[in-house]
């Protein structure tokens, strides 16, 4: 695999999208919260008013007792004490204008005469008149017993609250009215209402921020599985899972795995296919080879014989190619190590395959050297595919080398690695993410070959957890292939997801 997975996929949605999950929520709870957030207010709104209403009221009725305790009776009739005048009342509070009205059998006596009387006058008086009949106590019994009559009324244009007393004083029917303005109490209620919205507009913000998070946190471990999904690469169908996720996910999950799992099968029937069919190519190939090495051994005219040679090469030709997709096909890049690994010495590897290759490297005056430590490095793997691994990368450097020149196997430890250098033409920068990929071939690519060799070392490596490096000019005078793989041990504990989905 490369060394650093590149991450691509869809660009995650930021901030509340439509369809989202706290959407959603906030969709299907703000309407009610607000609707219960109004009503509320209402009735705390309704409550408060009256409660405070009855307050000011009972001082105002207050204000009118202390009226109506200024009357006092002379020989000539009743009379308001000349203290009380409007404009003592009228200095008590500077933003509130206070109004009143004194009456001795229907005469004013004092204060303001359009002062209205309360709109049921004629049933107060009755109450009064039974009053009389009662047994007669002090004035200021009288006031202090008197039922007032608290009612809205105007003067001078301006809407004023008044409060009415009747009492009797030494027979005289006595009518007083005191007014005062709203003022006082309209800014009251007016800040009553200012708090009760801003607290209930803060509930619901905060509501809904509790919502947002709550869900966002909720969904955190999804946003982890979306990362390792995204950074999964291609070739890992192994299940996904679902220790962590929240369980109205987990059906989806489960559902995703089950694709993954005949997606996988489908790979590995596909991977049969092509194995079975390179296996059936191998018998009539090699009797075409056959064939044409037989006619070759004869003496032929010289056209015949540059015929039967340009068969047999393509014979050769058609033999590496079924032999390379039997490997691809036996690739499995799901395979656990446990499964099919070996403990294997790339020291002694690198030294028998590289052996092989004396041979096809002395033909084309190719130096091969080993540059391994005399200590083995152990690593898990499969030992014919690391052999097909190493052979293409020399086979790649002895082929494209073209003339005499130099090759190093170099075999190191910490971590293992093996690495094959030849001082040939280099790998274009263009060229080196693509040469990897199947049936490319690049442009300085000499006949005979079908593009196979690099992506037959990928799948090894992506197979046996390893990292590939490849360097080329300028860097490097030649082509420089690594391959870095993980140790016994490491590899032995892999933490892959097996079929049936528990973690190994
Ligand atoms: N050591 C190298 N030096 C220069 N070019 C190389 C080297 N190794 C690979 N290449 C380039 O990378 C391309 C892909 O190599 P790969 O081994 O995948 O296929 P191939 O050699 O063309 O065919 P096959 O290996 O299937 O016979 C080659 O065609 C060649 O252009
Ligand atoms: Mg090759």
């Amino acid at each position: 695999m490369p060394l650093l997975p590149k991450s691509a996929g869809a660009p995650r949605a930021a901030g509340l999208h439509r369809r989202s999950l706290a959407w959603h929520l906030l969709a299907r709870l703000l309407p009610a919260v607000l609707l219960l957030a109004m009503m509320d207010t209402v009735a705390t709104y309704v409550i408060t008013r009256k409660l405070s209403s009855q307050s000011y009221d009972r001082a105002l009725v207050d204000t009118a007792r202390a009226l109506a305790r200024q009357v006092t009776m002379t020989p000539q009739g009743p009379q308001l004490d000349i203290t009380w005048n409007s404009t003592r009342f009228l200095d008590v509070d500077p933003d509130e204008r206070l109004y009143f009205k004194v009456l001795a059998n229907g005469v004013v006596l004092g204060g303001r005469p359009e002062l209205a009387s309360p709109p049921d006058s004629a049933a107060l008086r009755q109450e009064e008149e039974i009053a009389v009949n009662e047994p007669v106590t002090s004035a200021v019994e009288m006031i202090n017993n008197a039922r007032p009559t608290v009612y809205d009324t105007t003067i001078d244009g301006l809407p004023v609250r008044a409060a009415t007393l009747r009492f009797q004083l030494d027979g005289v029917p006595i009518d007083v009215v005191m007014a005062e303005t709203l003022n006082t109490r309209s800014r009251f209620i007016e800040e009553v209402l200012s708090v009760l919205v801003a607290g209930q507009l803060l509930l619901v913000a905060l509501l809904g921020f509790v919502i947002v998070t709550g869900v966002r946190s909720g969904l955190d471990s999804v946003s982890r599985l979306s990362d390792e999904i995204e950074t999964r690469s291609i070739d890992d169908l192994q299940p996904i899972a679902v220790d962590d996720v929240p369980t109205e996910i987990t059906p989806l999950i489960a559902k995703t795995n089950s694709l993954l799992a005949r997606l996988d099968e489908a790979v590995a029937s596909q991977r049969r296919f092509i194995g079975h069919a390179a296996h059936q190519l191998r018998t009539p190939l090699a009797g075409l080879k056959l064939e044409s090495e037989l006619m070759l051994s004869r003496t032929l005219p010289d056209d015949i014989r540059q015929r039967a040679e340009r068969i047999k090469g393509v014979a050769d030709r058609m033999i590496r190619v079924g032999e390379q997709l039997l490997v691809l096909a036996r690739i499995d890049a799901n395979v656990r190590p446990q499964d099919s690994f070996n403990r294997i010495d790339l020291v002694e590897l690198a030294q028998e395959c590289g052996a092989r290759w004396i041979p096809a490297a002395r033909q084309a005056q190719v130096e091969l050297a080993l540059a391994a430590p005399d200590e083995p490095i152990w690593i898990d793997g499969d030992a014919v595919l690391l052999d097909q691994l190493l052979g293409n990368l020399i086979d790649n450097a002895i082929r494209y080398r073209q003339g005499p020149g130099n090759i190093v196997l170099r075999v190191q430890d910490a971590p293992p690695s093996l690495i094959v250098e030849d001082d040939g033409p280099g790998i274009g920068a263009s060229e080196r993410d693509r040469v990897f990929d199947p049936f490319y071939r690049g442009q300085g690519s000499v006949a005979g070959g079908s593009g196979l060799g690099l992506a037959i070392v990928k799948e090894i490596a992506q197979s046996h957890g390893a990292h590939w490096d490849l360097r080329s000019r300028p860097e490097f005078e030649g082509t420089r292939v690594s391959l870095v793989f993980p140790g016994p041990r490491i590899g032995t504990h892999l933490t892959r997801m097996a079929r049936n989905g528990a973690a190994v």
